[in-house]
């Protein structure tokens, strides 16, 4: 089953935790940006015919000029329409905003993907594509290897059993009728959430787990950069 997908990357974070004085999408790995790396791997899923970037108004240009670069690096600038957007003050009004963006488009699956996560398995993100398609909503996620303890004013107050604990990662991959209604249901009630399927599942919809890696780590930290710096270094072509 072959489908079109629109890709959203949300870039519109400043990089708080990462406290560089530069936006993390914008710092450098092996000479280019962290977004570039992300750009040029997700231009290898054949499906792809959109692309979104919702970013901050002065980066529209900068992150334009990327993008564009990559597409033609990877000869996709004749089948995917870029489209680099305004973001919002949450990633979820981020998200929104690239989603109103694809609501008219031939897209019947929109794939999300952290500007910030350039490590993904390629083959996960295909099957992901697939159950997305067949299924309603798929994302990526790792088993948790530590226990996870919920805790409330320093209080441990439970914990879940570790075997049923994943850590949620993106792509998160949704047919786009399911994520057009799921953010439409968030929005009247007020939900808020960290990442997209939260909503479709707050929306009543099954989401399905592709295991995905633990290399596919959220650059948050200045630590991340050494990580992603290496892997790029061994799996990136760019
Ligand atoms: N993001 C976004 N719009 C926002 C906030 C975040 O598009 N208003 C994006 C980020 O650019 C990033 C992804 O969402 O690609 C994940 O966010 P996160 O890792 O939290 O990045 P930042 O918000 O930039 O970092 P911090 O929370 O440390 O400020
Ligand atoms: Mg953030």
């Amino acid at each position: 089953m072959d489908s079109t997908t629109g890709v959203i990357i949300p870039a519109a974070g400043s990089g708080t935790r990462m406290g560089s004085g530069q936006v993390k999408q914008l710092l450098s790995l092996r000479g280019r940006p962290v977004l570039a790396h992300t750009v040029h791997r997700l231009m290898m899923l054949e499906t792809v015919r959109y692309l979104v970037i919702p970013t901050s108004p002065e980066l529209i240009q900068t992150t334009r000029n990327i993008a564009s670069q990559c597409l033609r690096e990877a000869g996709r600038e004749k089948d995917v329409i870029l489209d680099v957007i305004h973001g919002g003050d949450e990633r979820m009004d981020s998200v929104k905003n690239g989603l109103l963006h694809l609501m008219g488009s031939s897209a019947d699956v929109v794939l999300i993907h952290d500007a910030v996560r350039p490590c993904f398995p390629l083959n996960a993100v295909r099957e992901a594509i697939r159950l997305a398609l067949s299924n309603g909503a798929a994302i990526l996620g790792i088993p948790a290897s530590d226990t996870v303890k919920v805790v409330r004013d320093g209080q441990v107050v439970s914990t879940p059993e570790r075997k049923s604990v994943w850590l949620a990662q993106t792509p998160q991959v949704f047919r786009k009728d399911i994520l057009v209604d799921a953010y439409k249901k968030a929005e009247k009630s007020g939900f808020k959430a960290t990442d997209d399927a939260s909503l479709a599942e707050f929306a009543g919809y099954p989401v399905y787990m592709v295991r995905g890696s633990q290399e596919n780590i959220k650059i948050t930290y200045p630590s991340d950069l050494f990580f992603a710096e290496k892997w790029v270094q061994s799996h990136s072509a760019v």
